[in-house]
């Protein structure tokens, strides 16, 4: 095993404050005291790891977790993950979750008045190849209301979580779909200061990885680190 490799550190503003007051939940739990940096060691990088055998290769497919067709627009949404120099990063598990086409995740604290979709469950799992490519099928999500404020509602969007190259180097995020008219108004997307990495969580219309007939497509490209880093939610 080789030494830990360093890294750089992310630009002011290119990632979310800890603190964004629109944002109520960040008022609540944003760190009072200064961060301490630790050092990586080699906990960081021998940890155990998920590999292929972890994956079931159907979950990358959220249209076919139940017995019918779910409701909604079919979309591939597809990218890969990078390193910060722009290197695949291979064997990453990558999970999604999100609500279905009316906006409305299966889980018991959301009670938005909106309907379930008994065919369509929402979370999804794959790992990417040798060229740090995902690609997953799924339902375009609906936009939801959120009591962070009078008349709050989410853009569309699905929850990524991805693991670097040990169990101890996961990150999670959000992607966005272009042309959202929410966005602007969305505490949670604007915790990024500067715009150029905000919108790296938006991804872009995908025509060549659309399917005739079927479903349009949407690339995502996630960099776990470095200058070009995607925003992680902290
Ligand atoms: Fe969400």
């Amino acid at each position: 095993m080789s030494d830990p490799a360093g890294y750089r550190r992310f630009y002011p503003g290119t990632q979310p404050n800890h603190l964004h007051p629109p944002y109520r939940s960040s008022v609540k739990r944003a760190p009072e005291q200064p961060l301490i940096v630790l050092a990586h060691t080699l906990t960081e990088v021998t940890g155990p790891l998920f590999g292929p055998k972890d994956v079931d290769v159907k979950a990358c497919d959220l249209t076919k977790e139940e017995h019918g067709d779910p409701i909604g627009e079919r979309i591939v949404v597809s990218g890969r993950v990078l390193d910060e120099n722009g290197r695949p990063v291979r064997n990453s598990l990558v999970e999604v979750w999100q609500a279905n086409a009316a906006g409305r995740y299966r889980h018991r604290n959301d009670q938005h008045n909106a309907p379930l979709d008994p065919n369509f469950a929402g979370a999804g799992h794959t790992i990417t190849d040798a060229d740090g490519r995902y690609r997953f099928v799924t339902i375009r999500p609906g936009e939801y209301p959120w009591g962070n404020h009078y008349n709050a509602w989410r853009p569309a969007h699905i929850h990524f979580s991805v693991f670097g190259p040990a169990f101890a180097t996961r990150l999670v995020t959000q992607m966005y779909f272009p042309g959202d008219p929410l966005l602007p108004f969305d505490p949670i997307f604007n915790c990024t200061a500067d715009e150029k990495a905000r919108n790296r969580l938006i991804s872009a219309f995908d025509w060549e990885k659309t399917i005739p007939s079927e479903a349009l497509a949407y690339r995502f490209d996630i960099v776990l680190c470095g200058r070009d880093a995607t925003p992680m939610e902290v």
